[in-house]
């Protein structure tokens, strides 16, 4: 019922109608959540990093982060949601490093749906746990965006996190629930949080989980991991950052030969994913300069510890989806 956008409600595509859009909300919190705690599960993405710093100025430590680090998240990032918010904001944020927790209930499983479930269910448990550490949380803060909406008759389709327990059945609180994603970062710019929070390419919630295809192990895993970090950072030096829509590695768990100080290698294969969509219902392939290829291979094969042999996924979709799992 109060899930549709008012027809009145202008389009937020500029700094000066971000501020709006900004006062509004800070009131509408205020008055909300009076001096209740609110508690929020801030992943990095751009929605819930926007309503965090939305939260932040208008209740500030009533705030209660909770970055939860599954150990399937890229290079940096949790270093870099610590550093913004924590230091940069002065944000309440925990932060827990769940990696092993993770990785020991995903030993061994190979099938990506259940991949899937065992990370969505542990992240609830997880953030449950901490929760019921907290006192006094009576709201439940949510980077709900108005596609979800659409999408998923009003519950965040968490592909990402699922449902909530019913001890958490918090009152709450999604202040760009109305928001199309471009308002959100135009609205997180006008925020202040820095440019690669605010325009970062889709980023699955089970994150690198899904790129370590298969049963996922550790090696493999840092091999996805390091790959993915050198093709961002050459790609941010290329200039291509923010004008290709997906980009990313995938360590399929087979082996080839390579050749490494006179000695035959068995080692992994990093595969290159680079692809532009617009909504990620088909994706076309990033024509890849072959001198960035070249470069990205070199650094890869040189750099990356178990890898020796790089290929590029031409794939489109369809028929192939983005994620190889
Ligand atoms: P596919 O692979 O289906 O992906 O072509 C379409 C878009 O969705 C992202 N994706 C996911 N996002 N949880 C997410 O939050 C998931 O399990 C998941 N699987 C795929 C993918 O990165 C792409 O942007």
């Amino acid at each position: 019922m109060d899930n549709k956008r008012p027809d009145s409600m202008e389009r937020i595509n500029d700094t000066a109608k971000a501020m709006k859009f900004i006062d509004e909300q800070v009131e509408s919190i205020k008055k909300t959540v009076g001096d209740g705690k609110v508690l929020l599960a801030l992943s990095g993405g751009v929605d819930s990093s926007v309503v965090a710093a939305l939260l932040i100025k208008a209740i500030g430590k009533q705030l209660v982060c909770v970055h939860v680090n599954h150990g399937l998240l890229r290079k940096g990032e949790p270093e870099q949601v610590i550093n913004v918010f924590r230091r940069q904001l002065d944000a309440n944020l925990v932060y827990v490093d769940a990696t092993d927790r993770f990785l020991n209930k995903l030993a061994n499983v190979s099938d990506p749906e259940k991949k899937r479930k065992i990370i969505g269910s542990e992240f609830i448990d997880v953030f449950a746990e901490e929760a019921k550490k907290q006192e006094g949380i009576k709201f439940l803060a949510q980077g709900t965006i108005y596609p979800d909406i659409l999408e998923s008759d009003g519950v965040k389709a968490h592909h990402n996190v699922g449902g909530l327990p019913e001890e958490l059945d918090f009152e709450l609180v999604e202040p760009v629930k109305f928001l199309y994603k471009d308002e959100v970062r135009v609205v997180g710019k006008a925020l202040g949080l820095p440019d690669n929070m605010v325009y970062r390419q889709p980023f699955p919630g089970p994150g690198l989980g899904v790129r370590c295809t298969g049963a996922i192990t550790r090696d493999r895993l840092e091999a996805v991991r390091e790959s993915d970090a050198i093709l961002r950072e050459e790609f941010a030096a290329a200039g291509l950052e923010g004008k290709v829509w997906q980009y990313f590695t995938v360590v399929p768990p087979i082996t080839s030969t390579g050749i490494k100080d006179g000695k035959r290698t068995e080692d992994w294969i990093v595969v290159i994913r680079a692809v532009n969509s617009v909504d990620a219902t088909s994706a076309t392939i990033e024509p890849i300069p072959y001198e960035l290829l070249g470069k990205i291979v070199n650094r890869i094969i040189t750099e990356v510890k178990g890898v020796s042999r790089v290929a590029y996924d031409l794939s489109p979709k369809p028929v192939a989806t983005i994620e190889w799992e």
